[in-house]
């Protein structure tokens, strides 16, 4: 079995496993990293964001082989210690419904948050237009954002 290495959260990982091995299944199986949640394999709803060398990227399409070297962020990894402004806002609105898509939902959040630190509504709407929640949550995720932006500029 071939051997990778990339950061992970901020640390050196090497993992055996085949080439084509998404890396969502790298940390949830391999690593045992299961905050990044598989919902549908290809592509569609976004529950596998993680952060790839700081960008929002679907981790279900991305086979290990072209992880090696890089940088991955989960949502075990955003905050570097308690938790990131995305999160405590989330936890201020109560965002989550059933909770299954909130990991991607955040991750996505972050990364527009790290690139465009005072989104409007039209903004946010664009960057988190691939992450589905089947529960209908989008107008607490835009709140959340909103508080979340007010809180990293203080
Ligand atoms: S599980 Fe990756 S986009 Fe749906
Ligand atoms: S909170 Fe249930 S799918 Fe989004």
């Amino acid at each position: 079995m071939p051997q990778y290495s990339f950061t992970l959260n901020g640390s050196p990982q090497t993992v055996d496993a085949p080439p084509d091995m998404p890396l969502l299944w790298v940390v949830r199986d391999i690593v045992g990293l299961t905050g990044t949640k598989f919902g549908c394999g290809i592509g569609q709803c976004r529950a596998c964001t993680v952060h790839f060398n700081g960008k929002a990227t679907f981790s279900c399409q991305i086979p290990i082989s072209a992880a090696a070297g890089q940088e991955v962020t989960t949502i075990e990894g955003l905050a570097e210690d308690g938790l990131h402004p995305v999160q405590r806002a989330w936890i201020e609105i109560d965002v989550p419904q059933c909770g299954y898509c909130q990991p991607g939902q955040i991750m996505s959040a972050a990364a527009l948050l790290a690139e465009n630190p005072r989104p409007t509504d039209e903004d946010i709407d664009d960057a988190m237009s691939n992450n589905i929640c089947r529960c209908g949550t989008y107008n607490r995720i835009r709140a959340a954002i909103h508080r979340a932006a007010e809180e990293m500029a203080r």
